[in-house]
């Protein structure tokens, strides 16, 4: 379902963003994407949901090669794909129930389900006794917990998270990791970027490590 082939980025102000990296990622799988600061694990999820493209190499999703394919396609591919960044992006002049309620508006949801979709994500992660406060009105795991409703809200086929339990405490980072995992289970093919050693060895899944922009391993914790 994800191919990269031999994929090289070169930004133009940087380093080797990623050397060479080959990896394939099944549909349904549930994959950790882990490395030291600046290894190249953003670089990696974006090209996936087609923020960039390679230097060199190719990137498949769905079939279809992320650098090639039609503008008229892009919106098709990003539709299937939930992603939490590792910094939000959240709208500071939307409220928590908005900001998620904007993802559906985009994808062109009725009216309705919209509203019945907002709400049903954020009473999954604990947050509708916020519907109605600013980003900046709330604690960092809320924000974080915004970003992954607004993420899943769509139902997506593919998950990519970018340390989506940074700024949360032990125990929302494991409730975090069991919705995560529930997404899976139903389907949801779930790709997590994260220094996190302790989640990664508890939760069992392959990892494909990264270091410098290389693969430097790639195996089950
Ligand atoms: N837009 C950019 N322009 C120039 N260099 C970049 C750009 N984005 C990333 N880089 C460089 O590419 C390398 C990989 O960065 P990337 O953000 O993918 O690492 P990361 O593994 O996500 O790191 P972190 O754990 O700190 O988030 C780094 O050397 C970084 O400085
Ligand atoms: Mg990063």
């Amino acid at each position: 379902m994800i191919q990269f082939f031999h994929v090289t980025k070169k930004y133009r102000q940087g380093a080797q963003a990623l050397s060479d990296v080959s990896a394939h990622i099944e549909k349904g799988e549930f994959v950790f994407l882990t490395g030291p600061s600046g290894a190249g694990k953003t670089t990696f999820l974006k090209m996936v949901f087609r923020e960039d493209v390679p230097t060199s190499g190719q990137v498949i999703v769905h079939n279809d090669d992320v650098a090639t394919m039609s503008a008229r396609r892009i919106p098709y591919l990003r539709r299937q794909i939930g992603v939490v960044f590792q910094d939000f992006k959240l709208l500071p002049r939307k409220t928590v129930f908005e900001n998620v309620a904007f993802a559906t508006q985009v994808i062109g949801l009725p009216r309705k389900e919209q509203r019945v979709r907002t709400f049903q994500v954020l009473e999954m992660l604990g947050l509708n006794h916020r519907l109605h406060n600013y980003p900046e009105q709330v604690s960092g795991g809320e924000q974080q917990r915004m970003a992954i409703a607004r993420a899943l809200v769509n139902r997506p086929l593919i998950l990519l998270a970018d340390e989506p339990t940074g700024n949360l405490d032990p125990d929302l980072a494991k409730e975090i990791m069991g919705l995560f995992k529930d997404i899976n289970s139903h389907g949801t093919t779930v790709i997590i970027a994260t220094h996190d050693r302790d989640l990664i060895r508890r939760m069992s899944r392959r990892v494909i490590a990264l270091d410098h922009g290389r693969v430097v391993a790639t195996a089950v914790a």
